[in-house]
């Protein structure tokens, strides 16, 4: 059990099922990018987790390279940050069992991913049923004070905290009990049609698009009806919703003015937005393009990540073990 002095232990993960969006960078990655210089932090790619949607070895493989590319090219430095892949700290799939047998059904019954699978009329896997006790096993074998996730992970956290205290009260102080950090202006960022972005709704920019499908995709972004002349509304706009994420203050505030003014259309904001995007990731692209030509880098990335990883690991099992008498 770690209480949190000076430095907080920061963990999170990402699942590897596919090209990363701008939902991703901003409501989990650039906040874990931001905590890596205020404590000590644990990132990871939540291959295990992926296993429920994703059945392809080949594919799996290749997001998840892609997932540590990403990370890498937007700034995660492995030597403040611990990369991992989940997989290769197995240890968390035997908590993830110790903790499923202190969790009520209802608990998971109640959980959005889950229930969502069921309004679909899909029938959910065991595994997406549990999905979140293995989540609480990611965060508590680790230790973890602080959870920076995007809003739709907010309840998963909770479920941690739950358990974490269940099995305190059960069998002593034998997990600390994390808090989830929502980055709030970016709580939730919105897709191309209007809703949440997010995979599922195929509605995404990803974080690294050509230049062509970049342009083609905010030009889709949809829009109301007004004609150039009308004056537009910019607090329900994606567009406004989307550049504030990539433009400085100065070049909100003035496309903020020319909506409500009137006289410029759609067309014309969409083109600036592509603009302020392509500029925000032009750094990264050239990292990302550097680090893919050297394969070699990732994998001792994630080797190294994988030992310091098990270094927390394996002493809480033994500790979690030996208090719910196992050993
Ligand atoms: P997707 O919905 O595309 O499948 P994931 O569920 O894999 O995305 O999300 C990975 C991380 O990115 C989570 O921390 C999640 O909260 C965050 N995230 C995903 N989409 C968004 C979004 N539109 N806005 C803010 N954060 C998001
Ligand atoms: N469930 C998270 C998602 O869908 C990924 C994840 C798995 C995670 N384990 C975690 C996030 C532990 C934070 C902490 O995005």
């Amino acid at each position: 059990m770690r209480f949190l002095m000076a430095a907080p232990r920061i963990l999170s993960g990402i699942k590897p099922t596919g090209r990363l969006h701008l939902g991703n960078y901003f409501g989990m990655m650039r906040p874990s990018i931001d905590w890596q210089d205020r404590g000590e932090a644990f990132y990871f790619i939540a291959d295990y987790h992926a296993l429920t949607t994703v059945q392809d070895p080949a594919a799996l493989r290749e997001h998840t390279r892609g997932v540590a590319l990403d990370f890498l090219a937007c700034g995660l430095d492995p030597q403040k940050a611990v990369l991992f892949r989940q997989s290769d700290v197995p240890e968390v799939t035997e908590l993830a069992w110790l903790l499923t047998c202190l969790t009520p059904m209802p608990m998971l019954e109640n959980c959005h991913a889950y229930k969502d699978h069921l309004a679909k009329g899909k029938v959910p896997s065991h595994g997406l049923f549990a999905y979140p006790v293995l989540m609480a096993a990611d965060i508590l074998l680790y230790d973890s004070n602080v959870v920076p996730v995007g809003r739709d992970q907010k309840q998963h956290v909770e479920v941690t905290r739950d358990l974490a205290e269940k099995a305190n009260r059960l069998f002593g102080p034998i997990f600390t009990v994390p808090q989830p950090s929502i980055v709030s202006e970016v709580a939730t960022v919105i897709g191309l049609d209007g809703q949440k972005m997010s995979k599922s709704y195929d509605n995404t920019i990803a974080l690294f698009e050509e230049e062509k499908v970049l342009r083609k995709k905010v030009l889709s972004i949809v829009t109301d009806s007004a004609a150039v002349e009308d004056p537009k509304d910019p607090a329900s706009s994606s567009i406004v919703a989307l550049y504030k994420l990539c433009a400085d203050a100065d070049s909100v505030a003035l496309m903020e003015e020319q909506f409500r003014a009137g006289g410029l259309g759609y067309g014309e904001f969409k083109k600036r937005l592509f603009e302020a995007l392509w500029q925000k990731f032009a750094p990264f692209r050239t990292k990302r393009a550097e680090l893919a030509a050297d394969p070699s880098t990732i994998d001792a990335i994630l080797r190294d990540g994988a030992q310091r990883a098990r270094a927390v690991a394996v002493p809480t099992m033994e500790r979690v073990r030996k208090a719910m008498g196992l050993r």
